[in-house]
């Protein structure tokens, strides 16, 4: 039905046989009972007190939903929260203050455990501390940390003080840090000296001071140390040393800011059609509900669980799910550094095995890649802790998925695909592990409460089998409330393509392209607009060519994704040059070094390959829809449009050269 433009795989995934939830697992989970799709739907939407009923308030709502200006709606209006409070001072009081709220495993086999205990101490100095630099409620301060205690510390001591975080994937550029920073109008940093890659001492804070000698603002800056002698660094003026900081307001406290539900908890920017980066506006109530009441249903978190998402918190699933869905119920979360190959492939088991983790939930190009390492990794360790798995970020298809069940989950625990987004803050499509049957290849059904529909082009619910656009057709709890600055490119973005305003009918449209089967399961088939999916990151194929036409020489570009293995896409750039610029190895050294400026070292093409044009229509429209096809080896459909056909089997034969 709908046109993919190929961007992900298209061929079709098929479902493998249906499985039902274990009845050991069924025994103890947290939902259990089949009737609570019908009781959210018929009790729509105050069904979703059950997920405001997980946090403390410190004054109740008045209404669960308002939505009389659609599509800017509002949750739990008139109620009074603060997130930190939630994550950290009400398990102290709940008699749990040294129950272990983190276990951080570093990269050099270093491990520290955080206590809610500890953890309460240090976002109250690092709260004060901020406070004294001059951070007020509703300042947006910029965290751009890697995977060390610090983050979470970090952004929990913002949300105690209300103050939003924008947190930036410690591994993006200088020129990223510094778009989101002026897009934010942020004026406060939180960063570190480096940390080690591989066992090297790699400078984060050079990319940081790049990023501040390109803002026109001044920027307070905070600095922890991280590396020592590894990577001596000075601090230069208005920069200031994190654990100096936490020394001179040790033993302080600060009274968490009660925020109003509708309040931001923080920012995230991420990839959008525009190719400009989209910050995503998080809310205090509905967010923390909703990540906390699918950590619950979803996951099966429970207080005692020792609880692991292997993903990193400077993307949307770490925000959700390592920091605030865990900690609101008191939890103990496996926070990871390293990688999984490093020292070597068998360190995530080793690092289960020894925390005896129960619930292990990680992304699809993690598990291909334990795939094709070969089960002698897992088995080496005791997995047998492991109570449920989930997967997150991309299609799964059946054979990871039945791998992953048989090889981590010991084959039989069941495994949740959560399909969701940024801009959906928390899991909107997923089985109920105790209720659902699990089909691999498909995630599920829209979660209770969540109006799930696969609609045509003219917004009509495609037949079972067929595929169509993924939107959604009622607002949800954990819905993004805005772009930041962008009331209007939130209404395009998301809501004009389906929604009709006259008859006050709103739909929310994800950007995916899914299939859905007759018993209302969703196989998630990947975007249909011009963001890439690769590993699980979502990049603006646009973003990567603006950084591409940057490079001297360069006369066009297309970039467009390519399937490798199942389920994996790849980078594709096909470049025109101006005539001149011959040395084509020079020319793709500097679109390499342009990329890793501009957006980071993960957005660099697998291949980057040099064409004397780009195929056009005659109205002069590049043709990326048939690169696509030719980069995967594809029939190439209907070519009539072509203005210079011959340069089709030019492109083949270099695809095929190697
Ligand atoms: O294309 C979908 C894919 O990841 C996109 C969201 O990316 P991001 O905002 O970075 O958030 C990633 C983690 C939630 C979606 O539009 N995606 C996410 N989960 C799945 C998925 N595709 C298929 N199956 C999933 N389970």
């Amino acid at each position: 039905m709908v046109e993919r433009n190929g961007r992900g795989r298209d061929h079709p995934v098929l479902t493998g046989a249906p499985r039902s939830p274990p009845s050991a697992f069924v025994e103890q989970a947290n939902v259990t009972d089949p009737e609570i799709y019908e009781s959210f739907a018929e009790n729509w939407p105050e069904c979703w007190d059950r997920a405001a009923e997980l946090l403390s308030w410190d004054r109740s709502y008045e209404t669960v939903l308002e939505d009389d200006d659609a599509p800017f709606y509002r949750w739990f209006t008139g109620g009074k929260l603060n997130a930190a409070e939630n994550c950290v001072d009400r398990h102290l009081e709940a008699g749990r203050k040294n129950h272990a709220a983190i276990r951080w495993e570093g990269k050099r086999g270093e491990r520290e455990v955080y206590t809610y205990r500890d953890l309460y101490v240090a976002t109250n100095e690092v709260a004060t501390a901020l406070r004294e630099l001059g951070v007020e409620e509703d300042d947006v301060v910029t965290i751009y940390l890697p995977m060390i205690p610090e983050l979470p510390i970090t952004m929990l001591a913002c949300a105690r003080i209300g103050a939003p975080h924008n947190v930036v994937f410690a591994g993006l550029s200088a020129d990223a840090l510094a778009t989101r920073m002026d897009a934010a109008d942020s004026e406060y940093l939180l960063t570190c000296d480096g940390y080690y890659r591989r066992g090297n001492a790699f400078n984060q804070k050079s990319k940081a001071d790049n990023a501040r000698l390109k803002l026109e603002h001044d920027v307070r800056t905070v600095v922890v140390d991280r590396l020592g002698e590894d990577l001596p660094h000075v601090l230069g003026d208005d920069e200031y040393d994190y654990h100096e900081l936490r020394e001179t307001f040790t033993g302080e406290t600060v009274e968490p800011v009660s925020r109003d539900a509708e309040d931001m908890l923080f920012l995230m920017y991420t990839s959008g059609t525009t190719g400009e980066p989209k910050g995503v506006v998080h809310t205090t109530g509905g967010y923390l509900s909703h990540v906390a009441w699918t950590a619950h249903a979803v996951l099966d978190v429970k207080p005692d669980d020792t609880y692991w998402c292997a993903a990193d918190i400077g993307w949307i699933t770490g925000h959700s799910y390592i920091v605030y869905g865990p900690l609101a119920l008191g939890t103990t979360t496996v926070m990871y550094e390293g990688t999984p190959d490093y020292p070597d492939r068998d360190r995530l088991w080793e690092i289960v095995d020894r925390n005896a983790v129960d619930v292990f939930y990680t992304a699809p190009t993690a598990i291909r890649a334990f795939m094709k390492w070969g089960e002698e990794y897992p088995n080496r360790h005791d997995l047998s802790s492991l109570r449920l798995l989930g997967s997150v970020g991309e299609p799964i298809s059946p054979r990871p998925w039945n791998w992953y069940r048989e090889h981590i989950g010991g084959g039989d625990v069941p495994v949740v695909d959560t399909w969701w987004q940024t801009e959906t803050g928390a899991v909107t499509v997923s089985t109920l592990p105790a209720v659902d049957e699990m089909k691999p290849g498909a995630a599920g059904p829209g979660l209770p409460g969540i109006d799930v529909r696969v609609v045509d082009d003219a917004g009509e619910e495609v037949e079972p089998g067929e595929s169509g656009y993924l939107t959604i057709a009622r607002p949800w709890p954990g819905m993004a409330r805005t772009l930041y600055d962008g009331d209007e490119q939130f209404r395009s973005e998301y809501w004009d393509r389906f929604s009709d305003p006259d008859a006050d009918d709103w739909r929310y449209f994800s950007g995916d392209a899914a299939r859905i089967d007759e018993d209302g399961y969703l196989t998630v088939l990947g975007r249909v607009d011009d963001v890439i999916n690769v590993s699980g990151r979502r990049l603006s194929t646009m973003e990567i060519e603006s950084a591409i036409t940057d490079v001297p020489g360069v006369a066009e570009t297309a970039v467009v994704g390519r399937s490798s293995e199942p389920g994996g896409t790849e980078i594709y750039a096909y470049v025109s040059t101006e005539g001149g610029y011959d040395d084509e190895n020079a020319v793709r050294e500097a679109i390499v070094d342009s990329i890793e400026t501009a957006i980071g070292p993960f957005a660099r093409p697998t291949r980057i390959l040099f064409t004397p044009e780009l195929p056009k229509t005659r109205s002069g429209k590049i043709m990326r829809r048939l690169l696509e096809n030719i980069s995967n080896g594809e029939d190439l459909g209907d070519t009539s449009a072509l203005r210079n056909p011959e340069i089709v089997g030019e492109i083949q034969a270099e695809i095929l050269e190697d």
